[in-house]
């Protein structure tokens, strides 16, 4: 059997799906793998890195994908390049289901198993494969080393013979996966951080590493399934508002992640709070391509409001694509390792796994 992938479109997207560790992984599963040319250039793997490693480079994007009964990536290949995808073959990625339903019945129509690893279920079995977690994570990261390079003060409090630096106050909105690892950066790097979320039990975790919780006074229960949260009430979200105007006015950075899953991100950083922050101070809004958390924030811009920076990435993966790229490729082969049967030698959708379930997207949306 046979397993792809060609190069995305690296203006958007420079994250690949194979790295070459995770090549010897497939050769190991008898599986043959084929790349394009220049593959993993970008981010400079070379193809002879690639070779050494036991794959074959050819040509084209149409050759790869002509051979290849798995073909893996981030987003869609080419739109003119669904002609050679093979009947029954899978392709496996981040596809946005929501956003590309024409794309995908498009595929779908070529009898082509969509797998789409947004919709992973959040069960212990799917944890290796769960590159919603693995990539929030590095954005969490990131988004508060690009929030400090971007910051005119030092964050760390220190005490020198010229008088005494105070630390940078750092509030993080959601502490779900992308927040928590945010909270981390922030306290390493010397912050005093604080955050918020409307799950009760994220408090625990918040001052687990170190931080301050932010508790909105009510008695609202917005646990959902899997870690999730519920949309809250008008009541609960006036009382958010309140706490969190006194705590922006305070703070010097803001980290955003708030998400829902399905919904359009939660606005939670509204006009009247950016008004009352001091110059100089900088919002991050990581939730910018679901609608924003917080006003103002636009994709791929930075926003200036007297003095407030408003910063929206849409992919702020792009500015860490090597180790973005190692958890998803090895994502990726847990999911395909999953995706074979016992022998290894032939794909099984195995409609009673809800790992396949979940993930399959094979009649038109
Ligand atoms: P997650 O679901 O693990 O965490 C989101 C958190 O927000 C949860 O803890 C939830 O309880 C909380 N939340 C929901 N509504 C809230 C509200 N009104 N107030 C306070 N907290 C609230 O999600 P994850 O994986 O951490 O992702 C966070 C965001 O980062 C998502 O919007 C995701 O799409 C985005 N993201 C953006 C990237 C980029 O390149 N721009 C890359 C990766 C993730």
């Amino acid at each position: 059997m046979n397993l792809g992938s060609v190069k995305e479109n690296i203006n958007l997207e420079k994250r690949i799906s194979i790295t070459p560790d995770i090549v010897k992984k497939y050769l190991n599963l008898k599986l043959n793998v084929f790349l394009e040319k220049n593959y993993g250039q970008h981010v400079g793997i070379q193809d002879k890195d690639y070779e050494d490693a036991g794959a074959q480079i050819l040509q084209s994007k149409e050759d790869v994908i002509k051979k290849s009964n798995i073909t893996l990536q981030v987003d869609f290949p080419d739109e003119n390049l669904f002609q050679y995808l093979n009947e029954n073959s899978s392709l496996i990625g981040l596809f946005d289901p929501v956003k590309n339903k024409s794309v995908i019945n498009k595929i779908i129509k070529k009898k082509v198993n969509i797998f789409s690893l947004e919709l992973l279920p959040r069960i212990t079995r799917a944890q290796s494969m769960d590159v919603l977690s693995s990539q929030a994570n590095l954005a969490g990261y990131r988004a508060v080393i690009e929030t400090i390079y971007k910051f005119n003060k030092a964050v760390p409090m220190m005490m020198t013979a010229a008088g005494t630096i105070p630390a940078a106050k750092i509030l993080i909105v959601g502490a779900g996966v992308a927040g928590l690892q945010a909270i981390a950066t922030a306290k390493r790097l010397g912050a005093i951080v604080s955050a918020t979320d409307v799950r009760s039990v994220a408090k625990e975790q918040v001052e687990s590493l170190g931080g301050k919780f932010l508790t909105v006074d009510s008695n609202e229960r917005l646990e959902g399934e899997g870690g999730y949260a519920k949309e809250a009430s008008e009541e609960f979200k006036i009382k958010q508002k309140e706490l969190l105007k006194i705590n922006i006015a305070k703070s010097d950075i803001v980290i955003c992640t708030a998400l829902i899953p399905g919904k359009k991100a939660p606005r939670i950083v509204t006009e009247d709070m950016i008004d009352v922050m001091k110059p100089g101070s900088i919002i991050y809004d990581l939730a910018v391509s679901q609608g924003g958390n917080c006003a103002y924030s636009e994709s791929d811009k930075t926003v200036d409001k007297n003095g407030v920076k408003i910063i929206g990435e849409r992919n702020i993966l792009n500015k860490i694509p090597i180790t973005a790229s190692n958890l998803y490729s090895k994502n990726l082969f847990s999911f395909v390792n999953n995706l074979l049967n016992k022998d290894k030698d032939k794909i099984n959708i195995n409609r009673e796994d809800e790992i396949i379930l979940k993930t399959l997207l094979d009649k038109e949306i």
